[in-house]
């Protein structure tokens, strides 16, 4: 089993997509190890994403990111975070497959619905960014 970290972003949730979202990720096999709803303070959006720093979205990321609450999963599954990935979609909600998360409800290459993990590494140190051990509790 591997884990992996997901963000139901600003744009879905206030659309009112949480519950399709947490319904598609179960219905794919991923357990939730655990959940938060917060919103991002501009010092850990700065932080979660310091590797687009020098990028040029990245001032409107962390605005975007920290504009309304978010939900934030630790998930759990064979496979998890290549898996989430092809879940989700390319990041371009225009570029993504149809019926991937991102292609449902995203709107723009920036707001586009959901974070995920891009390597295994990578989900380790997301995972502990927002949860400590004994906030995960197993399936
Ligand atoms: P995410 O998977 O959370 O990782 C980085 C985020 O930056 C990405 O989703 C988008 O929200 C945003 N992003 C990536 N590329 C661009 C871009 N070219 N223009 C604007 N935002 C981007």
């Amino acid at each position: 089993m591997e884990r992996t970290l997901t963000i139901i972003k600003p744009d879905a949730v206030a659309a009112g997509h949480v519950g399709a979202i947490i319904d598609r990720l179960e219905r794919e096999g991923f357990a939730i190890l655990g959940v938060k709803r917060l919103r991002l303070t501009e010092a850990q959006a700065k932080k979660f994403y310091e590797v687009h720093r020098e990028r040029p979205f990245y001032s409107s990321l962390v605005a975007f990111m920290t504009s309304g609450p978010v939900w934030v999963m630790a998930l759990e599954r064979d496979n998890a975070v290549a898996y989430l990935r092809e879940v989700m979609g390319a990041t371009d909600p225009a570029k993504a497959a149809p019926g991937t998360i991102r292609a449902l409800y995203g709107s723009s290459i920036e707001r586009n619905a959901i974070h995920g993990s891009d390597s295994p590494e990578n989900a380790k140190i997301e995972v502990g960014f927002f949860f400590s051990t004994h906030e995960l509790v197993e399936a």
